[in-house]
């Protein structure tokens, strides 16, 4: 298939690599195997950049992401990201740390619609905190606001107000376009799956509350084939861990959204297996802007030892099938590669039970090709989304 232009004619899929900083270079470059099976698989073109961002970007430049690599970005038909962030940049003022790399992606290429899976593999549900019987086959959907809200209203800073004391400011805004943008993208989403949307706020004490749920509740009128439900955030936070089943697809603002799908993570089981998308989602089935990263974050303390868990990022690249490359079969064949690994006990270190023997980040590589290799012997080829 490969990506079709204006004119009609096959041209390469233009995917650049953002890997940062940690163990963020180890599972890009793991995912990166898997990348290049599929382009061979599908025989799809797939042109590669590599760039810098977070603290290597500061390191190199000054800033976390230069105005070049931004535009890169925002050429490039979808993005890899990997983790940003680490000790060496912790003292830096906030304005210049690693995580304004990613945030300045999210805002200047306008991907608004963060989505965050959690689902449970049931081949390791005994790495999740809750009870199997609670996450058994949890299989939600987190949608999150991702360019406005509290991290990026204004005004905000810190000031020293006339009593001498320092003052901290941080604004929480919302209009109406971006409120409803996102939630025309999560029942776009919901439609597809379970036809269940759940829109959280806090429209009990916030003003930005309140309207987040009138223009939910607007364009829930022209959505009325999916179930829409309110929640409180908080009555949320308790409710995923009390009855995680009873949610379908979750939208939420950015900082709830934020807190929220850390929380629903953990009941899979592990960070390390959990993939994002985050859309410019005008057109939820031709995303414009696409950039796929792990949940996960740049883990420092297990840089180098080639042990990081690649497959949260390699589900990524299985989102990007989905979304960019609009192949949800090939999407499917991935996450059918990585239930056949886990079901044959290979485990990275943090999955692994005590015990257990755990594999290397490349080894767990090997066996994802070597998976994709058995499944697509026994499958036709799927040229065709
Ligand atoms: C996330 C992260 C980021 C966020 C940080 C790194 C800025 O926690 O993607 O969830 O808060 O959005
Ligand atoms: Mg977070």
């Amino acid at each position: 298939m490969g990506a079709v232009s204006e004119s009609g004619t096959n041209r390469a899929f233009n995917l650049l690599t953002l890997p940062g900083d940690g163990i963020g270079s180890e599972i890009i470059d793991e995912t990166l195997r898997v990348v290049a099976w599929f382009s061979d698989y599908l025989d799809v073109p797939i042109d590669i950049e590599h760039d810098i961002v977070g603290g290597a970007s500061i390191d190199e430049h000054g800033v976390p992401i230069t105005d070049a690599v931004v535009q890169k970005a925002n050429c490039a038909d979808a993005i890899l990201f990997g983790a940003v962030g680490g000790p060496k940049w912790d003292g830096l003022p906030r304005a210049a740390r690693p995580e304004m790399g990613i945030l300045r992606l999210r805002k200047e290429l306008d991907l608004f619609a963060n989505l965050r899976p959690a689902v449970n593999f049931p081949e390791i549900v005994a790495a999740s905190s809750l009870r199997p019987e609670l996450v058994e086959s949890i299989d939600i959907m987190i949608v999150r606001e991702s360019t406005s809200g509290v991290y990026f209203g204004e005004p905000r800073g810190i000031e020293t107000n006339e009593k001498g004391m320092r003052r901290a400011v941080d604004t929480q805004a919302y209009d109406e376009a971006e409120i409803a943008r996102v939630c025309r993208a999560a029942f776009e989403i919901a439609r597809r799956r379970g036809g269940r949307l759940c829109s959280v706020d806090k429209a009990n004490v916030m003003e930005t509350g309140a309207l987040w749920r009138t223009i939910a509740t607007e364009i829930g009128q022209d959505n009325a084939d999916v179930e829409l439900s309110h929640m409180y955030a908080d009555n949320c936070a308790m409710q995923l861990l009390r009855e995680p089943k009873q949610f379908d697809v979750i939208v939420t603002d950015n900082l709830f959204g934020d807190i929220l799908s850390d929380e629903a993570a953990a009941l899979s089981g592990s960070l390390g297996l959990l993939p994002s998308a985050t859309l410019h989602m005008a057109d939820p089935e031709r995303p414009k802007r696409a950039l796929y990263e792990p949940i996960h974050g740049s883990a420092p303390d297990i840089v180098g030892k080639g042990i990081a868990n690649p497959l949260a990022s390699i589900l990524s690249f299985g989102m990007c099938l989905n979304y960019s490359l609009r192949n949800s079969a090939a999407a499917d064949l991935l996450t059918q590669a990585v239930r056949r690994v886990l079901a044959q006990g290979f485990r990275t270190a943090d999955i692994a039970a005590a015990g257990e023997k755990a594999v290397t980040g490349s080894e767990m590589t090997d066996s994802i090709l070597a998976a994709l290799n058995e499944l697509a012997e026994d499958s036709p080829r799927m040229m065709e989304a």
